[in-house]
């Protein structure tokens, strides 16, 4: 079976697989570069990887409209289930078995807090095996010497990874997490989003190469099939 990843700029991503949808991360309102609305996505779980609002923008209106169950760490979803949405709580190296597959919760190196200033936990990563593929998506994170475990625990066909720079790895800790991880495929996110965090994407998917891993610079709308 196929799994499509549909990349719709910074780090917001819809896997489908069959016919489950899941959203991570849905930034669509306010989101300059992003190619829909958050009204055209269907997903049944928005999973979030922290509280800042360039991740968790859309998530309350596509929750409501979908009743689509919103998938994070704990504080996140008390912050969602007393708006009375439906959640699935979790945390770091927890996994939780939903009616698409397995999401585990891994560790981020970053910061989590709303934006008015009210405590979304500690930052996250998620590693989704659905559809017989796993994809990792890291969130926003600094390069971690774990990233070296993920690769030994999980076999990983395709690491979404943020290059920005400034408030994650930048393009040089992402490709030396892309080997640690020894991910097949990886597209790069949390990029040329903002004028703080301009990047070369196609530089970097070229790198990639050089080291014989499958590099996928998607503009925002494109997708790619696992
Ligand atoms: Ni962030
Ligand atoms: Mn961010």
């Amino acid at each position: 079976m196929s799994v499509k990843v549909i990349f719709h700029g910074q780090s917001n991503v819809e896997i489908h697989s069959g016919s489950h949808g899941i959203q991570i991360d849905p930034f669509y309102s306010g989101n300059p570069v992003c190619d829909t609305r958050a009204d055209k996505v269907n997903p049944q779980y928005i999973l979030l990887t922290h509280a800042h609002s360039d991740h968790v923008a859309d998530a309350e209106s596509i929750a409501r409209r979908t009743g689509a169950e919103i998938v994070s760490n704990y504080e996140i979803t008390l912050h969602y289930g007393a708006r009375k949405l439906k959640t699935q709580p979790m945390n770091h190296g927890g996994a939780v078995e939903l009616p698409f597959g397995r999401v585990y919760m891994t560790i981020a190196f970053h910061t989590s807090a709303f934006d008015d200033g009210s405590y979304g936990g500690q930052p996250a990563g998620f590693i989704i095996q659905t559809g017989g593929k796993t994809i990792y998506h890291a969130g926003d994170t600094a390069l971690f010497g774990d990233m070296e475990l993920l690769g030994k625990l999980f076999p990983i066909d395709l690491a979404c990874l943020p290059i920005g720079d400034r408030f994650t790895m930048g393009p040089r800790d992402a490709l030396l997490a892309a080997q640690m991880l020894k991910a097949k495929h990886v597209l790069p996110m949390h990029y040329n989003t903002f004028p703080m965090i301009a990047q070369d994407g196609d530089a970097f998917a070229r790198q990639l190469t050089e080291h014989n891993i499958a590099g996928h610079a998607l503009k925002p709308g494109q997708s790619l099939e696992l």
